[in-house]
């Protein structure tokens, strides 16, 4: 730990723990008194604080709830033609900003889509996955059944032709200049033209299937989003009493520090999470859902610092799992929980990297649920640091190092190779 020494007219500086404190426990009890000391430097308790974060999630939470009364979709829908034409209303994009997500209708043409979902099919059994499958490589994915539902497959031609086609960079810098990407001293956090290709496996789920889904969490970080120096930063507003200020699509410091290590982690900064939808998908059929609020970071930032909650307790938040969100902590962000619209093979599906999401339960599932993940991870420091892992894994055909050491891809017929790269390829892997 160390201990940042400010002048003395500044707001009490915060302990920070760069790499993953040995005693958590303690680090939890020394971090808890210093944000409530630095936040009622400003003049204002904890509680007040909290509340008008509260009021602030409060009032979104009522127009979702207003929207769906009127029968209104909640998710945003563009299509695909919409964005890359530039013809995006102002109403549209506002509701983008406010809602954190989005479905981009025909995103790919629907033929494009289900051919690459046949030629995943192919590669797969080519290479004898199913025969020589030895199981769930992870913990959290792996709790929802013990069939391969998630493919730990990253280098298909299906998938690197998607992560570098032109529709797929036009999107990502769409939603990524949704985002402040350079600061006023001219900083500039995030090339949102440049993306980093982030490799992330695939979901095949076959009809019929009976599924647990995903709880509600969210992936940005765990104890680090307080604990570390770049996110306290990134987060000033929250710990400083002026949270009304705090903006969700600022990514000063969000792109340069530090993250602990897990088996959940996404070393990765992403401006959105994101698939590609290879399959038909109804909205009753075990979909994702989200808390579509972006700002909502602020609140469960704020929410252990209340009396109510244990001091060595970051409301069920440790390391090395997904940050989870709970009715019992956080019970009215449940209203405002709400699934994809149907999606059609080629649509794709995007939100805010903050967002709280799960996965509905399913039983027998009609129609297949196909997925490829493809984020939006635009090219920075962090970006730039985990590029030299993806090149290595990507030359090799092993398991990216964010995810479990499988390795099935090594020996495989039919990878995506060097010479299938175009330029946004090459950029994407550092190889311009
Ligand atoms: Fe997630």
């Amino acid at each position: 730990m160390t201990l940042a020494a400010e002048p003395q007219h500044t707001p009490p500086p915060l302990p920070h723990w760069d790499e993953t404190p040995d005693d958590l426990g303690a680090a939890i009890r020394a971090i808890k008194p210093a944000l409530r000391a630095r936040i009622e430097a400003s003049g204002r308790t904890v509680a007040e604080v909290f509340a008008a974060a509260e009021r602030r999630i409060e009032a979104r939470i009522e127009e979702i709830e207003a929207d769906r009364a009127r029968g209104e979709q909640v998710w945003p829908v563009l299509d695909y033609d919409a964005i890359s034409s530039g013809t995006v209303t102002p109403e549209e994009l506002a509701k983008l900003a406010r809602r954190g997500c989005l479905v981009v209708r025909g995103h790919f043409p629907r033929e494009q889509a289900l051919a690459w979902d046949a030629d995943i099919v192919d590669y797969v059994e080519r290479n004898e996955f199913f025969e020589n499958y030895t199981g769930p490589g992870d913990d959290f994915f792996g709790s929802v059944g013990s069939k391969p539902e998630i493919y730990p497959v990253y280098w298909s031609k299906a998938q690197m032709q998607a992560r570098q086609s032109e529709r797929m960079s036009t999107v990502q810098s769409f939603l990524n200049s949704l985002w402040r990407h350079t600061s006023e001293d001219g900083t500039r956090w995030f090339d949102p033209d440049r993306d980093a290709l982030y490799p992330d496996r695939i979901r095949r789920r076959p009809p019929g299937t009976d599924s647990a889904g995903l709880g509600t969490h969210c992936d940005p970080g765990t104890l680090d989003l307080w604990m570390t120096q770049e996110y306290q930063k990134a987060f000033r507003h929250v710990f400083d009493g002026s949270v009304e200020s705090y903006d969700p699509w600022d990514a000063a410091h969000r792109t340069t520090g530090p993250q602990y290590p897990g088996t959940t982690m996404c070393s990765a900064f992403r401006t959105f999470q994101g698939w590609t939808a290879l399959s038909d998908m109804d909205a009753d059929q075990g979909v994702l859902h989200t808390v579509p609020i972006p700002e909502i970071m602020a609140y469960l930032l704020l929410r252990p610092l209340l009396p109510d909650v244990p001091e060595d307790s970051m409301c069920g938040v440790r390391t090395n799992q997904v940050f989870p969100v709970t009715k019992r902590w956080h019970p009215a962000l449940y209203r405002a929980l709400s699934p994809i619209p149907d999606v059609r093979a080629g649509d794709s599906v995007w939100w805010h990297c903050d967002m709280i999401h799960s996965v509905a339960p399913v039983e027998n599932q009609q129609g297949w649920g196909n997925v490829m993940y493809i984020p939006a991870a635009p090219w920075c420091d962090r970006n730039e640091r985990y590029a030299d892992e993806v090149r290595t894994a990507f030359l090799t055909g092993s398991s990216p190092s964010d995810f479990p050491a499988e390795h099935y891809e090594r020996t495989w017929n039919g990878r995506f190779t060097l010479d299938d790269l175009n330029d946004t390829g090459r950029r994407g892997l550092g190889l311009a």
